[in-house]
């Protein structure tokens, strides 16, 4: 067993246990020089032709760290008229800014038209509905590129068992009804899913999707998703996206695509969980220790609300027991479930695990927290949405943003 909050001094020039008092509990914690160091390895993915890593905002969409994620040259992913307004607010450029929704109204269509922002189009079905409202207009299209891969079936995004994406089978449709609307499609993008660990599907996917690209002829850009994987087992030493053997293969196929051409499109990508899962852990207090038919629980304010990960997609998040500011590692271990406050029988951020003992008044950290943590949170159980604070790279921390409170909650009502 390791400290991986410790090995990073991940909480700078505070503990967990002062970061909670000072700011509650549940918590989640970022650290800005981890989500730089991610952020600087997207941005550097393709270095011999123009390129763009965008930032998938949908992992996590905190205002400070789309501030950081400007900062540091990216540009962005909105899934949602929200997304776009929060990228806004951030300060992104409408050209920054893509935008990828999938099976929307005409007006969500126009609320990023209106913006200058280039959509991308999901079926044929929208492209029909996009020619009919914004005749002569811009778009890209989404494909499906036949490959699909990622930790479970639910965030496979590609392939055969997907609503996503256009089929190549129906490429000659996309051409006659852009033709029919005077379309000029000038993207396309792709998603083969998340969490991918091994080059082998995504490199695949990359090469399946120049090829179908060679049918465009107005291309200004071509996107080949997100999906990157980070080592949620970090402290039983699992290996990282083999980062460094990708970009070189990935120099190699495109330099074969661009050999002969006189222009090359703008590549992208739209990583997500990569630049932000590991920058971020959830902190929560132990209340309960107790034992069910031979069972031990660990009972803390970690609810399936803040996390809803383990639940969602069975996932794994490795846990740090730390009492007093410490980490407590290298002791005997024993099993046990470390379990939330919401009234659900799979309320269970991490089960049956080989933890050191946990005592009351500990706080249990939940790594690698920072995509599609806060970000599929809610208020299930009317519960409070946990605070958002930054350990900053000179060590100081602030609150980035603020825990929920009980009006919230209530004034939606209005009677
Ligand atoms: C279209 C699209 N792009 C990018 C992403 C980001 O994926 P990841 O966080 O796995 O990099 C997703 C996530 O599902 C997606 O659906």
């Amino acid at each position: 067993m390791r400290s991986f909050t410790e090995e990073t001094g991940f909480f700078g020039n505070s503990d967990a246990e002062q970061l909670v008092r000072e700011y509650g509990s549940p918590l989640y914690v970022y650290n800005e020089n981890i989500l730089r160091e991610r952020m600087r390895e997207m941005e550097g993915l393709i270095e011999n032709f123009p390129f763009t890593a965008n930032y998938s905002i949908k992992a996590n969409s905190n205002l400070e760290i789309l501030k950081i994620a400007l900062e540091m040259g990216l540009n962005a992913d909105a899934m949602s008229p929200g997304e776009i307004l929060l990228l806004q607010k951030a300060g992104y450029p409408a050209e920054k800014i893509f935008f990828i929704p999938n099976n929307v109204s005409p007006d969500e269509m126009r609320f990023a038209v209106e913006r200058g922002i280039i959509l991308s189009i999901d079926s044929l079905s929208q492209l029909e509905t996009f020619g009919k409202h914004f005749p002569g207009g811009k778009c890209a299209v989404r494909l499906n590129p036949g490959v699909g891969a990622g930790h479970n079936e639910k965030v496979v995004t590609a392939g055969k068992k997907t609503k996503f994406g256009i089929a190549e089978a129906d490429l000659p449709q996309i051409f006659e009804i852009a033709k029919r609307y005077g379309l000029h499609i000038v993207g396309i993008n792709q998603h083969v899913g998340s969490q991918i660990l091994d080059t082998t599907p995504i490199l695949e996917a990359v090469k399946n999707f120049l090829r179908l690209s060679e049918s465009f002829d107005e291309l200004e850009f071509i996107d080949f998703g997100g999906g990157f994987g980070i080592p949620y087992h970090k402290l039983n030493d699992e290996a990282r996206f083999p980062l460094e053997e990708y970009k070189k293969e990935l120099a190699k196929v495109l330099s074969d695509y661009a050999a002969g051409k006189k222009n090359v499109p703008l590549f992208k990508t739209e990583p997500g969980r990569y630049i932000c899962a590991e920058g971020g852990v959830l902190l929560g207090r132990v209340h309960a220790v107790k034992t069910n038919s031979g069972k031990k629980y660990a009972g803390t304010d970690i609810g399936m609300n803040d996390l809803i990960r383990p639940e969602l997609y069975d996932s794994w998040h490795d846990i740090e027991v730390i009492r007093n500011g410490k980490a407590v590692y290298g002791t005997e271990t024993e099993e046990i479930s470390v379990v939330g406050n919401i009234c659900e029988s799979g309320d269970i951020v991490a089960k049956e695990r080989n933890l050191p003992k946990v005592e009351e008044g500990d706080i249990v950290c939940v790594l690698d927290a920072g995509a599609y943590g806060y970000s599929m949170s809610s208020n299930y159980n009317m519960r409070l949405r946990p605070a958002e604070v930054l350990v900053r790279a000179d060590g100081s921390h602030c609150l980035i943003r603020r825990r929920d409170t009980y009006e919230d909650l209530l004034d939606r009502f209005w009677a």
